[in-house]
């Protein structure tokens, strides 16, 4: 076991009241990622690093998952916290989000380049829209990965759409989620997602309410 909880919280953390944002650093898989995070922007839910994304990162070291020279793509980055972390373990990394977000993933990329470089590539960012534009893009992907992005029944349908575009080619998806069951997280994991997808409950932690989830294409 690599990860334990205690180092999925913040280690450091520093508040600049005056422009209402916050740096923290998160040790994961041996790496201090640094988060910039912006309140003031208008970010919404973008804004925050989720349990989630935190989760998802520690079921990485827990499963020793092989991300080394991965092709992966990450839908709603926020912060790019997933991605990053990726990219610092060897992943060629494609962040993505909704327009607004992306100067901050942007601004976490440059923060945690290593002095000695990237191991493969930085992360390329991207704007993708769930649903709408998913067609831009390749299928070629070994892992998708997403955390804490089933939230809005509105755009299940759309995620799903994504997920099977994305995952043409024999991609398998990881997603992260704060079972939250005013907001169907239960249902898109039950009824929506398994219509096109083979989906195995990977993880559940009911102290944190965190589920993680791998599906592949039928
Ligand atoms: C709850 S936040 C999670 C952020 C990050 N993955 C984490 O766990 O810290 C949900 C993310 O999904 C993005 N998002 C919401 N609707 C979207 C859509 N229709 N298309 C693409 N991204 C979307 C938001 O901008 C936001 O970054």
């Amino acid at each position: 076991m690599i990860g334990d909880a205690e180092h999925i919280f913040p280690a450091e953390d520093g508040l600049f009241e005056e422009t209402f944002s916050t740096d923290n650093t998160y040790r994961v898989h041996g790496l201090n990622i640094t988060i910039h995070q912006d309140y003031s922007a208008n970010l919404g839910v973008a804004a925050s690093v989720w349990d989630s994304a935190l989760h998802l990162c520690q079921f990485f070291e827990s499963m020793s998952l092989v991300l080394s020279g991965m092709r992966i793509i990450e839908l709603g980055g926020g912060t790019g916290l997933v991605g990053i972390v990726a990219a610092r373990l060897g992943a060629h990394v494609m962040i993505t989000d909704l327009p607004f977000a992306i100067s901050q993933i942007e601004r976490n990329i440059a923060l945690n380049t290593p002095l000695s470089g990237w191991p493969s590539d930085a992360p390329v960012v991207s704007v993708l829209s769930w649903g709408l534009d998913h067609c831009r893009f390749t299928s070629s992907w070994d892992f998708v990965l997403g955390a804490d992005i089933v939230y809005m029944p509105e755009t299940f349908p759309l995620l799903l759409d994504t997920l099977v575009h994305l995952c043409r080619d024999g991609a398998v998806v990881y997603l992260a989620s704060t079972m939250r069951r005013e907001q169907g997280a239960q249902d898109f994991y039950d009824s929506v997602l398994p219509q096109m997808f083979n989906v195995e409950l990977m993880q559940r932690d009911p102290e944190s309410n965190v589920n993680i989830y791998k599906a592949t294409l039928r």
